[in-house]
Parts: C-alpha cells; sequence; structure tokens
C-alpha cells in the first residue's frame, strides 16, 4: 500500500484521533469549492461534446477543448491528490499502460491527452465518433466525482494543505515542462488555472497579504509569458513558484495544519525542493531493526572498497564503482571476473540510487539489500558468496569489533544479511544534492552562467528532457507522489552509428516483466552528476553528452530509422540550433555535486 492510499484510508474511515471529529467549517468549504471547480469542468466539457455533435471545425474543437482544459487544471488540484484511478483516466498520456502487479494485461490510454492527439492528428472518418467517445467517458468521470457521498469528510485540513503542496510540486516537475501538454503545448496557461486553483483553496486556511501578493505576481508572471518554448522556467520557479510552494509550506507546519506522522517521501517541513532534506531518506530505506546508523555505514564503506568480497580478491564494489567518477568506471562495460568477457550493462553511478523504487536499468530489484546479493554471487561481476564472506570476516579481528558495534542486538552480528545491510546502507548514505544548478535554486544567482539557465529552460521546455527526468533528482521518481520509478523505450542503438543503426538487442524490462510495453524498456537514470559518467546509455554505446543530445534530437531511435512500436518517447525532432544543444549540455555539466566531487579524493 503507497503512503497515499494510507493517508487517504485514514481519512476516510476516521480511525485516528486526528481525525475523528466531523467536517468542520473548512472542510464544508472545500468541499464546496471542489463542487464549484467540478460544476465548471462538467459544464465545459457538456460544451465541447455539443460542439462535437454539431460537427464542428478544428478551430473551435481546439478552442473547447483549452476551456475544457483550463476548467479541469482548476479541479485537478484536489483530483490528482484525491482520485489517483480516475486521474489515470483523465489525464494518463496517450499510451497503452500496465500495472506494475499485472504487467501481462495492457491497458489502452483515455482522457484529455488521447483527445489532444485526435485533434491534433489528420482528420479521418472516425474522427468525431473517436472524440465523442472519449468527451462522454470524462463526462461520466466528471459526474461521478461530482456526485460522491460523504465528501467533505476527505477533506480534513492537513490533508488538503498537502494536496495543495503536492499541486504546487507537480506543477513545478511537470506541469510547465509540456509533461501532460505534449501536442498542444498550452501549458503555461494551464499553470495558471493550477495556480488559481491552489490559491482559492489556500485562502480557506489563511488570507495573508504577503502570501495574496505572491499569488497575483504568479499569476501575473504567467499571464504575460503564455509562449511555451519562451518561457523562462528558472525564473519562474525560482522567483515564484518555489515562494509559493514555501508559503504553504509554513502553514502546514503549523499546529493545527500539521500532518499525522509517518513516513513519507516529501519531508513536509521543508520548503525547499532542492535541498537534501526535501526528500525523507528513511521512507527509501529499511526501517527498525536494519536501520541507518552511523556505525553501519562506516562498516559498509570499509567493505565496499574490500577485495575480499570477490573469488578472486582482486575486486570490490568500487573496482566498477570508483567514487573518482561518481561511482561508475569510465567504460562502456566493465571486464567480467573472467577478465576474458564484458559484463552485458554499463555501470550506473550509486549517487542518489537509494531515491529510485526500483534498482538496476531492467527494474529487476525494489530493495538494494536484494541486489546487493545477486552482486556479489554474480559470477560475472565479483563470484563471490557471502557465506564465505560470513566466515572469512568472522576470523578477522577488525571486523567482529565493527560488526559487533553496528549490528549489537543481532545473535549473530556478522550474517550474510548483515554485510548485505551494511553496504546497502553505505551506498544509500551517497545522497548528491549539491550542485550549482542546486545552489542557485537556494539563492545563488550567480552560481549558473547565462548558457546554463538557457540550457535549463530548454531541458524543461523544448527538448521536453524534464518530462521524464523529473526535477528535483533528474530520475525517474515520478513528482509529486516520488514513490515509483519509470522506465521508457528510447530505441537505443546496439552501436554507434547513424547508417543502418539496429536495436540494441538487451530487451530491458521485458526480461523479467514478459509485458510487450516493456521491451526495451530501461529505468530512467539521473542525470545528476552526468559530466563524470561518461560513456552513456545502458550499453554505455554514446561517448560524449553531445552524442546524447544529437540522438534525443533526432526522435530517439525512430530517427535512426529503428521502428519500435512501444516508443514513448515522442518521436519527433526538437529542432535545436547548434546553440541550444550547447546551452543543452552546458546545463547538464553544471548538475556536477562538489560533494561527488570531493568525494574524488576518497581512497581508502
Ligand atoms: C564488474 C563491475 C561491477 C562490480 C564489481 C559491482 N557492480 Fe554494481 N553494477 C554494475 C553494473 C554493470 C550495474 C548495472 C546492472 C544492470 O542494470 O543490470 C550495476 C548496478 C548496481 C546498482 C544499481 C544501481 C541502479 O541505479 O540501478 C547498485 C546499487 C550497485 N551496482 C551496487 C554495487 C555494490 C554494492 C557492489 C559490491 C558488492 C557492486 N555494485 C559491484 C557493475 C558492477
Ligand atoms: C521518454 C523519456 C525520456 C526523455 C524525454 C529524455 N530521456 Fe534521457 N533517458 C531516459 C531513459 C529511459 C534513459 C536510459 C536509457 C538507456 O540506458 O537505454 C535515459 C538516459 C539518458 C542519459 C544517459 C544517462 C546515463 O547515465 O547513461 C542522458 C545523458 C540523458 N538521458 C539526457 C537526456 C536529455 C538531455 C534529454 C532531453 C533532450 C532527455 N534525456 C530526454 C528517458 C528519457
Amino acid at each position: 500500500m503507497s503512503w497515499k492510499v494510507g493517508i487517504l484510508l485514514v481519512a476516510g474511515i476516521c480511525l485516528c484521533s486526528f481525525l475523528v471529529n466531523a467536517p468542520n467549517n473548512n472542510n464544508e468549504k472545500v468541499n464546496a469549492i471542489f463542487g464549484a471547480y467540478m460544476e465548471e469542468a462538467i459544464s465545459s466539457i457538456d460544451g465541447f461534446e455539443k460542439a462535437i455533435d454539431n460537427k464542428a471545425g478544428k478551430k473551435i474543437l481546439i478552442k473547447r477543448f483549452k476551456e475544457a482544459r483550463l476548467s479541469y487544471k482548476k479541479a485537478a488540484v484536489l483530483i490528482d491528490y484525491f482520485h489517483p484511478a480516475e486521474t489515470k483516466l483523465l489525464n494518463g498520456a496517450a499510451l497503452p499502460r500496465t500495472e506494475e502487479d499485472n504487467p501481462i494485461t495492457v491497458y489502452q490510454p483515455h482522457g484529455f491527452q488521447v483527445i489532444e492527439e485526435i485533434i491534433y492528428g489528420d482528420k479521418d472518418d472516425s474522427f468525431y465518433i473517436k472524440l465523442s467517445d472519449e468527451v462522454k467517458r470524462i463526462a461520466t468521470i466528471y459526474r461521478q466525482l461530482k456526485n460522491q457521498p460523504d465528501r467533505a469528510y476527505k477533506f480534513k485540513d492537513p490533508i488538503v494543505l498537502n494536496a495543495l503542496q503536492a499541486a504546487m510540486i507537480r506543477l513545478i516537475s511537470l506541469g510547465i515542462s509540456g509533461f501532460d501538454s505534449p501536442v498542444a503545448n498550452y501549458s503555461i496557461p494551464e499553470a495558471q488555472a493550477t495556480i488559481e486553483g491552489i490559491e482559492d483553496l489556500y485562502e480557506v486556511y489563511e488570507s495573508s497579504t504577503a502570501t495574496k501578493e505572491l499569488f497575483r505576481s504568479a499569476v501575473a508572471y504567467l499571464d504575460d509569458h503564455t509562449n511555451f518554448n519562451r518561457f523562462d522556467r528558472l525564473e519562474f520557479i525560482s522567483g515564484y513558484a518555489q515562494p509559493l510552494y514555501s508559503a504553504l509550506i509554513e502553514l502546514g507546519n503549523k499546529g493545527e495544519f500539521q500532518m499525522p506522522p509517518g513516513l513519507r517521501p516529501v519531508n513536509n517541513t521543508v520548503a525547499n525542493p532542492f535541498t537534501p532534506a526535501f526528500f525523507d531518506i528513511a521512507f527509501f530505506a529499511p526501517q527498525g531493526r536494519f536501520a541507518a546508523t552511523p556505525e553501519r555505514i562506516e562498516l559498509g564503506k570499509k567493505l565496499f572498497f574490500d577485495k575480499r568480497l570477490s573469488s578472486t580478491r582482486d575486486r570490490s564494489c568500487a573496482s566498477c564503482h570508483d567514487p573518482k567518477l561518481a561511482f561508475t568506471d569510465g567504460v562502456k562495460a566493465a571486464l567480467a571476473i573472467d577478465k576474458k568477457n564484458y559484463l552485458q550493462r554499463n555501470t550506473p553511478t550509486l549517487w542518489n540510487s537509494v531515491y529510485q523504487t526500483r534498482q538496476f536499468y531492467d527494474s529487476r530489484a525494489t530493495l538494494l539489500e536484494h541486489q546487493l546479493n545477486a552482486v556479489v554471487h554474480s559470477q560475472q561481476e565479483m563470484g563471490g558468496s557471502l557465506a564465505k564472506s560470513v566466515s572469512e570476516l568472522s576470523g578477522d579481528a577488525e571486523y567482529r569489533s565493527l560488526f559487533t558495534q553496528a549490528y549489537a542486538s543481532e545473535e549473530q552480528p556478522i550474517s550474510q544479511h548483515s554485510i548485505a545491510n551494511a553496504i546497502s546502507t553505505y551506498v544509500r548514505s551517497l545522497v548528491s544534492m549539491n550542485s550549482r544548478f542546486d545552489q542557485y535554486m537556494r539563492g545563488n544567482r550567480m552560481s549558473l552562467s547565462a548558457e546554463e539557465r538557457k540550457g535549463f529552460n530548454l531541458f524543461m521546455g523544448k527538448a521536453k528532457c524534464g518530462t521524464c527526468h523529473f526535477l528535483p533528482l533528474f530520475n525517474g521518481l515520478v513528482p509529486p507522489d516520488f514513490s515509483d520509478t519509470e522506465s521508457e523505450v528510447l530505441g537505443v542503438p546496439a552501436s554507434n552509428t547513424k547508417v543502418n543503426a539496429t536495436i540494441d538487442p538487451d530487451e530491458g524490462k521485458f526480461v523479467h516483466s514478459r509485458s510487450p510495453l516493456h521491451k526495451y524498456a530501461f529505468k530512467t537514470p539521473s542525470l545528476r552528476n552526468i559530466a563524470l559518467t561518461a560513456p552513456y546509455m545502458h550499453n554505455g554505446v554514446f561517448n560524449t553528452l553531445e552524442e546524447v543530445v544529437d540522438f534525443y534530437s533526432n526522435g530517439g531511435g525512430a530517427g535512426l530509422n529503428i521502428q519500435l512500436p512501444n516508443q514513448t518517447l515522442p518521436p519527433d525532432k526538437l529542432k535545436l540550433s547548434g546553440k541550444e544543444s550547447k546551452a543543452l549540455v552546458a546545463f547538464l555539466r553544471s548538475l556536477t555535486d562538489s560533494t561527488a566531487a570531493a568525494y574524488a579524493k576518497y581512497n581508502p
């Protein structure tokens, strides 16, 4: 059960004392606002439906579509949070999808993004029929949402505030990136509707002139800068959205508005998403008996660099995950332990690997401990055995003492699990959130050059990178819930050539999920410290960031004539100028962390 399902259940069933009271005045007000949003949304979807019934021309349909989107965006401030299942049907990506626990069943997409593709695509015979079907589906869901009984109970003060905070994070990371307006690029007016929606609800709880002014100026900024490609995301986030987020956090920190205790990915007391404390690392790690302690981290670090963990005694984790190269190895693929063959995949960075709900390029493991077992035992990587390591380390007085301190309450301080847990705890301590980009977002406006700033805006806008490498981690951990790590199909070629390119034969996530949608799907990796981790992609096919950007500019695999029916990267060319590509790369280089760079000196 995800953290959010837990929260919503508690709100619904009223189990805990913090929520037992009947709906108060605020809850009723939020309920009334939600009702009004739904009325508005229903009226605009009905207008849209009428235009379709009347076989209106494309221009009018697009106008109606945009109106419907704006009214949806206001209501979505609450729908996204309180109704995740409906959200998928209203505003999911226009791509077939599966559920993580049942990857074989493929669901066809529905909702606004499907409508968007139809309206902006070529008009065929079934144009109006398809549109009418999709719009009717939306209208039905809207009416269900509007008519649910006992809505006010859900809208407990702290939970609504948490929803507003989540809406703000969604806006910063997804809303303005074109994530859910991929063809229409209507993201900026939609962002305005979102902010207006947040403001209406915020006013239920507080009306401070300072915050009112923040809302007003954010709306005015969006109103003045509606062009998708030219929109200055860096200025908007740092100057307008982030101060608003801080205001929402500040309110949420007040006594009666505090969230009930519980493990959640985001630390709701931290006002800036670009600080390490924004995430609650405990959510991503084991708790209780195997929780992190400084002793365990230190012990794990020693083991990480200890060659005795491999059968040949000449290889440690650090042989491939070298701290000097942000825990990678600088080669296309590492040499296997037999010193003849090569591993199938490129060595990924370990920085921030804790902030993923899936490990490995094919997402086959969830907990580091599990995958660690596999690495040590892998005949290619280390050829070792944790059982052997247990007896070997037990014979070493220094390790005996370190394990006894770190796992004092265990009957057997040195065990296969404690070895795996110690190393994993060390790996989970590798948090890197101190790049020049973060420093900019924390207030040092001199830390990025004009070219880098332009690069960020391309990253989050025209080049669409931010629609998969999500802020603030630049990996596949999906905001604002941050409890799912996504995989994508790009069509990465087997070799670095533009003529007769072929798909890399590694089938990625398909190897274990067997879902046709996952063929050639790979986990979206973090781009933090990317300048230190060449070569790139799961097979190390590209040597430079320029080559990677060139690959994306041409539409990924599709641009190389690799036809994959399930490519999730939009196949369109990005039309970046030479200068723009250069700025994009300059921005990627600003993601190198001074903490990571300092680690380069670490050599036990
Ligand atoms: C021979 C080189 C090699 C050695 C030695 C090695 N690794 Fe790796 N590591 C890799 C490769 C290659 C991958 C990617 C494999 C994949 O995705 O299927 C990887 C993946 C990982 C990941 C997953 C990261 C992610 O983002 O998915 C972690 C964590 C990791 N290794 C930790 C370790 C630890 C801890 C050790 C020592 C016990 C270790 N590795 C030893 C090459 C190596
Ligand atoms: C559709 C989602 C998607 C989009 C859009 C996207 N990426 Fe990626 N990116 C991925 C995935 C998935 C991978 C891993 C692919 C693989 O290894 O085969 C990746 C890999 C990378 C890598 C290599 C990382 C490494 O450690 O090897 C870089 C660099 C990169 N992307 C940069 C970008 C840039 C720059 C953009 C915008 C021009 C962009 N990405 C757009 C999903 C995406």
